[in-house]
């Protein structure tokens, strides 16, 4: 994550919000921005680089790079280029762009490359610099986001680890409707007039749409796994709100022991939410080889997935 913490505390002396409305309706206490020169792609290469060193890879063996990012450094071209180039990969690079659910896609991608015998060893990153998103004058929206990276190595090997029988990702669900665009969008792009644009929402509804889908989606990956939620170690959810997590955990009835919640660190990172959960968990050792895990995110669009994933080495790091 960004060196630069901000506290609700300190965003209350620019905007009229508190410490107790944003705790109350988010579970958020903290959030980290970027600094003037710093952008998604410095980030990503981080992550990456941290990745690619708790792997034991060597970066020459990297053969894909996918970003999972809504706020590229440029608009073109693709932010995983820049990565590659910072990380001197030789490596086939580009973008995927599904908002807070990127990660999710970007995995479904990723794996389907691997699958089909071509990539062996694979970076997945979630990016996102909402902090240039934000509208300081929508306090609704504004105190919701943060700035992260996260970074996951996806690696084609043969399971030599007998206890189970089943290993790396075992089921990707991921879905889109776009008749909800509107429900969480920004006012800008380049096709429309050439602008960023800051983000829109309708909160409630988003709320609503998220626990419904999020729970659907879990339920769904989970049957094509062939898992039940009893099997489930942990559930690494997207981190945009401790409400929804809750509310999601509720009606799956899952142990809220068991929801990996980092969200109160880091605020709504996008894209890079679930790594960045995934790392706190792995480093504080309640993530282990062998668990197994479900992810689930949702974002604009609306777009959302889940994961069933049955962990081998994990390896992740964040900025
Ligand atoms: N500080 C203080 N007061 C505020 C703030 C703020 N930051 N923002 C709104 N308020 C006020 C409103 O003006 C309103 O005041 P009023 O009653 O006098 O009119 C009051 O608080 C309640 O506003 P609501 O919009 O009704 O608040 P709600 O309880 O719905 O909570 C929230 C808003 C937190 C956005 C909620 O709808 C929510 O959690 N939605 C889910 C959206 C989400 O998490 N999105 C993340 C991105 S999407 C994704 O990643 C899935």
């Amino acid at each position: 994550m960004p060196l630069n913490k901000c506290s609700n505390d300190e965003l209350s002396e620019f905007i009229d919000t508190s410490d107790e409305w944003i705790s109350k309706r988010s579970g958020i206490k903290n959030r980290h921005f970027v600094s003037a020169d710093e952008t998604t792609s410095d980030m990503a290469y981080f992550a990456a680089k941290k990745a690619i060193e708790s792997a034991q890879v060597s970066v020459n063996d990297i053969d894909l790079i996918i970003v999972a990012t809504t706020t590229p450094d440029n608009t073109f071209p693709s932010t995983a280029t820049l990565v590659q180039k910072k990380l001197g990969a030789n490596s086939v690079s580009f973008d995927v762009q599904a908002v807070c659910a990127g990660f999710i896609f970007a995995l479904s991608v990723a794996k389907s490359m691997i699958t089909d015998g071509i990539y062996k060893n694979c970076i997945v990153i979630g990016a996102d610099t909402m902090s240039k998103l934000l509208d300081w004058k929508d306090r609704t929206t504004s105190v919701l986001f943060g700035d992260g990276a996260g970074a996951v190595v996806l690696q084609k090997f043969r399971n030599e680890n007998k206890k189970y029988d089943d290993w790396g990702i075992l089921s990707n669900v991921i879905h889109s409707d776009g008749q909800f665009y509107d429900l969480l969008k920004t006012n800008g792009g380049v096709s429309s007039n050439q602008k960023v644009g800051f983000i829109e929402m309708s909160g409630k509804e988003i709320f609503k749409h998220a626990v419904d889908k999020l729970s659907f989606s879990l339920d769904e990956a989970l049957k094509v796994s062939n898992k039940k939620i009893t099997e489930i170690d942990w559930l690494v959810p997207h981190q945009a709100n401790q409400r929804i997590i809750s509310a999601v955990a509720d009606k799956m009835k899952i142990d809220i022991n068991k929801v990996i919640s980092t969200v109160k660190n880091h605020g709504n990172t996008s894209a890079a939410s679930i790594p960045l959960a995934l790392d706190h968990a792995v480093s504080s050792n309640m993530i282990l080889n062998g668990n197994l895990i479900g992810m689930h995110a949702i974002g604009g669009g609306l777009s959302w997935g889940a994961s069933i994933i049955r962990i081998g080495k994990p390896i992740f790091l964040k900025k």
